[in-house]
């Protein structure tokens, strides 16, 4: 049985685990404001809010219905377009139609639950928050320009929202039907967890496995790991920063612990997917999908990152550089999962670096990305990982070229060098997101940026790049 409010109806149901939540509100409950799209998370047609009961406060975020295992809002609040509708239009809905945001109107309700997630979020609104809201939406019609002017006007709108009581805040000015106020009190007496099948097919936040797999998904037994509170959060002990494996992308990025460290995560992270995929994506599954452009792959592989494995009661700890064998082979035996990734605290005077091209540059996977950490004392590398995808079978950690730079100085010669020991070690194919030689020139454009972003001092910019 599957427990969870829909807008302000208890739903407890039989249906499997594994069917979408977009079927289960068209069809099985007859909403059919949520649209279909292209059902592999990319258009954002599905876009409903997912809220989170924990220590009186329910969190709201936006996900893809499309892509969402109805076992994974067990104990959750769903509020789709239906679910926000009242008497007169909320602020959010004036917004789009007072800037002609809709003309068709097929992705209106997506947009309008992306930007009323925006404003449920526990953040000071602004219009580029309001804008980055909507990066997982589509419109056919519009050209875009009216919708943004609408996200502009509702962070204007927002700017005065109490952060610390949003739903209250957004009852009171009529952007939420009044039953919200009731909802924690209401999913406090429903059980979070989730009844899973040991040993069975995991799912962390199915943005994978649901693109890959979903008729299999929906008659399998399945493991939902999405749902394990144990397998979440970020926390740093004396020597490492430890994440669950459960924690999504979205949370990673917002990390207080991670943005101390690497204060330049949220704008690399943009790159990543798009605000919804990032809500629900988790960091094992970016690692188990082993794409060999997995952004997270790529991020932590530079981080030196190792990942602890478990499976009944056996434990190892292997780097995660380990981890990728070929292309999708992994080093996991049966019955393993991952249960969390541990991260070295990085130490004084370190430099770290990601950069990601792909065909256009929000919602779309890379062409090439690499990470670099560096740890220098005066110029001279102390400490060096670079990690590279999509010029491999594997998200790949460049150890002879990481290896080489150790000890030098960091000069256009260093440079130069350790870009031809790179190229040695790649082995990229032509596909559809470019030929060998443009993979190969990609990477050295992107290796050189590390250096100019991280030690514009130490090199010459005209040299390097004539
Ligand atoms: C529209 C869209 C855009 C995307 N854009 C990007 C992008 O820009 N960059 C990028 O890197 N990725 C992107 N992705 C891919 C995806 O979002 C990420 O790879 C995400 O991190 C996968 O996590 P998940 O929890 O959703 O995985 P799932 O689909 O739930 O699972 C993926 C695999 O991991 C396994 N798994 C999950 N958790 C564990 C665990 N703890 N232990 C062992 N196995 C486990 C599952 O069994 C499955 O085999 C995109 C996906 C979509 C749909
Ligand atoms: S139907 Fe397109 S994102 Fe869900
Ligand atoms: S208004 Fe038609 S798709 Fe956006």
């Amino acid at each position: 049985m599957i427990t969870f409010i829909l807008n302000n109806k208890l739903i407890q149901t039989e249906a499997h685990p594994g069917t979408t939540l977009l079927d289960f509100v068209r069809y099985g409950e007859n909403l059919p404001g949520t649209k279909i799209g292209c059902r592999e998370g990319d258009c954002g047609a599905c876009t409903v809010l997912e809220g989170t009961y924990s220590n009186n406060i329910v969190h709201y975020k936006s996900i893809v219905s499309c892509l969402t295992p109805l076992g994974n809002a067990q104990g959750k609040h769903i509020v789709t377009i239906e679910g926000v509708n009242m008497k007169e239009l909320s602020p959010v809905q004036n917004a789009m139609v007072d800037n002609a945001g809709t003309q068709c109107g097929f992705c209106t309700p997506g947009f309008v639950m992306s930007l009323t997630g925006h404003g449920l979020s526990e953040e000071p609104s602004d219009k580029e928050k309001a804008i980055a809201a909507i990066s997982g939406n589509i419109c056919r019609c519009t050209g875009y320009k009216s919708i943004e002017k609408a996200a502009e006007s509702i962070s204007e709108l927002l700017k005065v929202k109490d952060i610390n009581d949003p739903v209250k805040w957004l009852v009171e000015n009529q952007f939420l039907p009044e039953y919200f106020l009731e909802i924690s009190s209401r999913l406090n007496q429903i059980e979070n967890k989730t009844k899973s099948i040991e040993n069975s097919k995991i799912i962390g936040g199915g943005t994978d496995l649901m693109v890959q797999k979903p008729e299999e998904i929906a008659e399998s037994d399945i493991n939902l790991y999405y749902q394990r509170d144990d397998l979440k959060g970020i926390k740093e002990d004396v020597d490492s920063i430890i994440i669950g494996s459960a924690t999504n992308t979205g949370e990673i990025m917002k990390s207080p612990v991670m943005l101390k460290y690497f204060p330049d995560i949220e704008s690399h992270f943009k790159l990543i997917s798009s605000e919804p995929i990032r809500n629900m994506g988790t960091i094992a599954g970016n690692f188990v999908n082993a794409s060999p452009i997995g952004d997270l792959s790529i991020y932590f592989l530079a981080l030196n990152a190792s990942i602890i494995l478990k499976e009944s009661k056996n434990t190892r700890k292997i780097p995660l550089k380990d981890f990728f064998l070929d292309y999708k082979k992994l080093n996991l035996v049966k019955d393993e999962y991952i249960e969390s990734v541990r991260v070295p605290i990085p130490k004084q005077k370190y430099l770290f670096n990601f950069e990601k091209v792909s065909k256009r540059t929000h919602l779309d996977i890379a062409s090439v990305n690499s990470g670099i950490y560096l740890k220098v004392n005066e110029d001279l590398i102390e400490e060096c990982s670079v990690s590279a995808g999509g010029v491999s079978a594997i998200p790949k950690y460049l150890s002879k070229t990481s290896e080489y730079l150790v000890g030098k100085k960091i000069t256009n010669g260093t440079v130069f060098k350790a870009n031809e020991i790179l190229q040695e070690e790649i082995s990229p194919i032509s596909d559809v997101r470019g030929s060998v030689d443009y993979k190969r020139l990609l990477l050295r454009q992107l290796f050189f940026a590390h250096f100019i972003k991280l030690c514009p001092n130490s090199i010459s910019l005209n040299e390097l790049l004539s």
